[in-house]
């Protein structure tokens, strides 16, 4: 007999990936509904200085959440989502005027961070840290990966640890009349994981 399987889109398909007491980090596999209204309200944030286009929308999510190649991982504490980061690869940005400006648009090696954001009272506590490094962390196991680039305020980038350049500097980043900077980071500098995929 045929066994049919529903699959409920309320419900997210995600691995957990670290935890700590009530802190988890998830990876998603694929982003229920039930998800979107929390990640929504939480992208409201990032409006003010980086522009409406960041609130996320159903169509966003399924976008940037849902899409083959991406890597969006969310964190919860108690079980409540309280921020967010989402790697694109380049190339899945063609439609972004600054994308084939990198020189290494079409070599499937780089991974963009296309939003970073943890809820205003979960800030300064360890928890946006320890988001950051779990997303570096499997950003660099993607096969072929080899730099995370992204766009922050200018200034930012130099505070950041690790192998990281600043490849540009954009006057106006989005209309938001701020000057931002472009960054590239090196996720394999002793290029372990280079030789490991061949
Ligand atoms: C960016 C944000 C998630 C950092 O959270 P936080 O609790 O203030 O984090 P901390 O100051 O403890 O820094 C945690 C790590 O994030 C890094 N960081 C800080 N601002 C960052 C930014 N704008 N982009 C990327 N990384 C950033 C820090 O350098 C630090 O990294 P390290 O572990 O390598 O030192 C938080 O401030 C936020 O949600 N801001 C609003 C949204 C935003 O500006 N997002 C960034 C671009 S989309």
């Amino acid at each position: 007999m045929n066994k049919t399987i529903i699959q409920d889109s309320s419900l997210s398909e995600v691995d957990e990936i670290a935890s700590s007491g009530n802190f988890t980090i998830e990876l998603i596999r694929r982003l229920g509904e039930n998800d979107y209204d929390p990640l929504i309200e939480i992208s409201h944030s990032l409006a003010d200085e980086y522009g409406e286009k960041y609130i996320l929308n159903d169509n966003t999510i399924r976008k940037y959440f849902n899409r083959q190649g991406s890597l969006p991982i969310i964190a919860r504490f108690q079980k409540k989502i309280i921020g967010y980061i989402i790697g694109m690869p380049l190339e899945l940005l063609s439609q972004e005027p600054w994308c084939r400006l990198d020189e290494n648009y079409g070599k499937f090696n780089t991974l963009y961070t296309y939003a970073f954001v943890i809820q205003n009272k979960y800030k300064k506590n360890g928890y946006a840290k320890t988001l950051k490094k779990v997303y570096l962390n499997w950003a660099k196991k993607r096969e072929g990966v080899i730099f995370s680039t992204g766009h922050v305020k200018k200034g930012i980038s130099s505070k950041f640890k690790g192998k990281v350049e600043i490849i540009n500097q954009i006057e106006n980043w989005q209309g938001t009349g701020e000057i931002f900077e472009y960054y590239r980071r090196d996720l394999d500098p002793e290029k372990i994981h280079q030789k490991k995929v061949g």
